[in-house]
C-alpha cells in the first residue's frame, strides 16, 4: 500500500506565451492533469484575494447559514445552493457552525466556499478568469470553451473540510464529456494544509457517479459505477501560490482537511466545450438573463 512518505509528486510545467505546447498536451492526455508553476503573477493572486475578503464582508450571515460538505446531502438541499449556477452565494465550513447552528468563528474564518458565477457577475473575477495566457490554454484544449463554474475555496485554518474522490464530470456533465477544471493556488497547497491529490492516468476510467436535478427540483448523486474507489498511481498535485492546475474532468482527485494553521486558499473555474451538448439535468443551470460566454 502506497503511504504518505512515497507519494510522488506531479511533474511541473512554466508558462509559455503560446498556450498549451505538444509537450503539455501529451502529458495531459497521458496523467489527466497539468501543474503549471508561475502561470500568475503574485500581485494578481493577492488581488484576486482581497477581492473575495471584500465579498465576504458583504455577505449577510444572518440571512444564510447553508453549510457546504461533500459527506452529507445539507447543501443539496437548500434552494441557496441549488440557484447558485448563475449567483455569488457563500457556503459554510461544517466545524464553523456548532449544533445549535450557531458559527464558532469569526464570519471570514467560518467560510467554505463561494460559489458559482463571480466569473460572470464580478469584474474582478471576470478578468482573473478571462487573462490572455488562461484564454489560450483553454483554446487549445478545447473547440469552443465556455466558462460555466466559478468557485472560490478558503480551505480554512484548523476546519477546512475534506474533499472526498470525485471526478468534476459527476458536476458538470456534458454529451460528449468536456468539462476542464482550472485550479489556480492563490496560497501554497501541499499535504500539510489540504493540497489536492489525484490518481495519474485515472481519467481514462468510466464517469462512477452523476449529481442530477431531478424533474421535481430535487438534486441527486446517480451511481453508475457500484464497485468502491481503487486508489491506484496516486500523486500529490502540490501547488505553489500563482500555479495553475488543470483538471481532466474524468480524473479523480481529491484533498484532505486542514487541520494546518495555513490557510489554503484556492480559485477554480470550469469550463465547458461549446460544441457539447449540456443536458438540462444538470445541477447547475442559469436563467435566460446570463447566458454562458466564453474568453
Ligand atoms: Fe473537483
Amino acid at each position: 500500500m502506497q503511504t504518505l512518505s512515497d507519494r510522488p509528486t506531479a511533474r511541473t510545467f512554466r508558462a509559455t506565451d503560446s498556450g498549451l505546447t505538444a509537450e503539455m498536451r501529451a502529458a495531459f492526455e497521458t496523467d489527466g492533469y497539468l501543474v503549471i508553476e508561475d502561470f500568475v503573477p503574485m500581485d494578481l493572486c493577492d488581488r484576486l484575494m482581497a477581492r473575495a475578503t471584500e465579498l465576504v464582508g458583504g455577505f449577510d450571515i444572518e440571512a444564510h447559514r447553508t453549510v457546504f460538505s461533500t459527506k452529507s446531502v445539507a447543501h443539496a438541499t437548500a434552494l441557496y445552493f441549488q440557484e447558485s449556477g448563475d449567483a455569488i452565494r457563500f457556503f459554510l465550513e461544517e466545524e464553523a457552525v456548532d449544533a445549535a447552528g450557531n458559527l464558532t468563528r469569526p464570519k471570514e474564518l467560518a467560510i467554505n466556499k463561494i460559489g458559482h458565477a463571480m466569473h460572470d457577475l464580478d469584474p474582478v473575477f471576470s478578468e482573473f478568469s478571462r487573462q490572455a495566457h488562461l484564454a489560450a490554454l483553454a483554446k487549445g484544449l478545447l473547440q469552443d470553451p465556455l466558462l460555466l463554474q466559478s468557485m472560490y475555496i478558503f480551505k480554512q485554518p484548523g476546519i477546512g473540510g475534506e474533499v472526498s474522490w470525485h471526478q468534476d464530470s459527476t458536476y458538470l456533465y456534458t454529451e460528449p464529456m468536456s468539462c476542464i477544471g482550472f485550479w489556480f493556488a492563490l496560497e501554497d497547497a501541499d499535504s500539510s494544509n489540504g493540497g489536492m491529490l489525484a490518481m495519474r492516468g485515472g481519467h481514462r476510467g468510466p464517469l462512477r457517479q452523476r449529481f442530477r436535478r431531478l424533474p421535481d427540483g430535487k438534486l441527486e448523486t446517480e451511481k453508475l459505477v457500484t464497485t468502491p474507489w481503487l486508489e491506484k498511481d496516486v500523486v500529490n498535485l502540490d501547488a505553489r501560490k500563482g500555479s495553475l492546475v488543470v483538471l481532466h474532468g474524468l480524473l479523480p482527485h481529491y484533498s484532505s482537511a486542514n487541520r494546518s494553521t495555513r490557510s489554503r486558499h484556492a480559485y477554480t473555474l470550469h469550463c465547458i466545450d461549446g460544441a457539447c451538448r449540456y443536458p438540462a439535468d444538470n445541477w447547475l443551470r442559469r436563467g435566460d438573463h446570463l447566458p454562458l460566454r466564453g474568453f
